[in-house]
């Protein structure tokens, strides 16, 4: 049996595809490469020794779905095709509401049409919204602060609708906290196109000479330095959390037939932590000053990890100094991402 990996050429997707490759899974991978490009489908074979099999096609596409998901045989999803910056969901909210949430809607109406009912969906810890208490545990309040987190808590409320009206779904929502790093062969990584809106790759392109310094957005907070802290957690890390997601749900020991659980490290790096980091990884100066406060950030976000735990039996193992050197051998190995690789 296969499973399908939806956004499987992408940034997780790509490194969750070698995770299950190494794990002796087949699998199909399904991409409509809006971000993405097909050569990291090339690098998950160079690193698994492996073909992958792919379809490009979206996941709004249902009667192609249909045929995708009968043709490889099927027997889960694992779901992380959508759209996922924040700031553009507050400028093309439609967008985002098409892509996630009727992308979702087809996606698992396809699934149902087919008899394949168990799925691994990529959520976020924005759906926590504003903490009101930390570590942040899967039973705090739910609130979607930017139209973004809203698709992602539309589409939780979904799965949990949908596993209520059937026992024989089976979901496994993650919840992930900042996912960085990449493969350690260097091969596969992330790869925004334009300015990054993120802390890490911003970080990355300061290291190798691409833009001039860092804003620190604020650094008033009432955290240990006065910049924000969140839980970032290594992408193989998290991958390692989907493989065990799926070997839960196949082997009917899930807690119940939807569970959502947080994939982060339980640790709390402020962005002054994580410039200092990136500079003993790469032994390049990051150049920053301060700037205001940026519009819904919050002081602090980091995970209660004691239900992925004891649910997944999974813990995340790499720490600072590793996300920070295997984003930096990426980068070093592909300048200007996948089309630019050096030897
Ligand atoms: P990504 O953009 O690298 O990967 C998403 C992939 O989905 C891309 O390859 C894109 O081409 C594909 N895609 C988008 N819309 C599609 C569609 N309609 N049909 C088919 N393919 C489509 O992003 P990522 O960082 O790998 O994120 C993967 C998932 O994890 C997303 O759902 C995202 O919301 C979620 N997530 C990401 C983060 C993060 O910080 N990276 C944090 C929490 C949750
Ligand atoms: C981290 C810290 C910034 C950039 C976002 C989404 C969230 C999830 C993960 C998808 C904050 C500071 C950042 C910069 C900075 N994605 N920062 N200068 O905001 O925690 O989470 O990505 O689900 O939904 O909101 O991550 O990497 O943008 O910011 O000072 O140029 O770095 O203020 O304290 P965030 P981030």
């Amino acid at each position: 049996m296969t499973v399908l990996i939806t956004g499987g050429a992408g940034y997780i997707g790509s490194h969750c595809c070698v995770a299950f490759l190494q794990a002796g899974h087949d699998i199909v991978v399904l991409d409509n490469l809006s971000n993405a490009t097909s050569i990291s489908l090339d690098r998950i074979a160079e690193i698994t020794g492996q073909k992958v099999v792919y379809e490009q096609a979206d996941i709004r596409d249902q009667a192609k779905l249909e045929t995708i998901l009968k043709q490889h045989r099927c027997s889960a999803v694992v779901h992380f095709a959508g759209l996922k910056a924040v700031g553009e969901s507050t400028k093309v909210p439609l967008a985002y509401y098409d892509n996630n949430v009727v992308g979702t809607h087809r996606l698992l109406s396809a699934m149902a049409n087919c008899g394949v009912k168990q799925m691994i969906f990529s959520s976020s810890a924005t759906v926590y919204g504003e903490p009101q208490f930390l570590p942040l545990t899967e039973d705090h309040p739910t609130r979607a602060v930017n139209p973004y987190g809203r698709t992602k808590l539309i589409i939780e409320d979904m799965l949990r609708d949908v596993a209520a009206s059937d026992p024989s779904w089976g979901f496994g929502i993650l919840r992930y906290f900042n996912p960085v790093g990449a493969h350690d062969s260097g091969l596969i990584g992330e790869n925004p196109l334009g300015i990054p809106n993120n802390l890490m790759p911003f970080i990355t392109q300061v290291a190798d000479g691409r833009r001039e310094q860092l804003s620190v957005f604020g650094n008033d907070y009432d955290t240990r330095d006065g910049t924000g802290v969140r839980d970032y957690i290594h992408v193989t890390d998290l991958v390692e959390g989907h493989l065990r997601a799926h070997e839960v749900l196949a082997s009917g020991s899930a807690p119940s037939n939807c569970f959502a659980v947080n994939l982060g490290t339980g640790n709390g790096y402020s962005v002054l932590e994580m410039v200092r980091a990136f500079e003993r990884a790469s032994n390049k100066e990051i150049r920053f000053s301060f700037a205001p406060r940026r519009d819904g950030d919050v002081a602090e976000c980091y995970a209660n990890t004691e239900l992925a735990h004891k649910v997944l039996n999974w813990k995340a193992e790499r720490d600072l100094d590793a996300m920070c050197r295997d984003t930096w051998n990426w980068v070093c190995k592909n300048p200007r991402g996948y089309e630019t690789a050096v030897d």
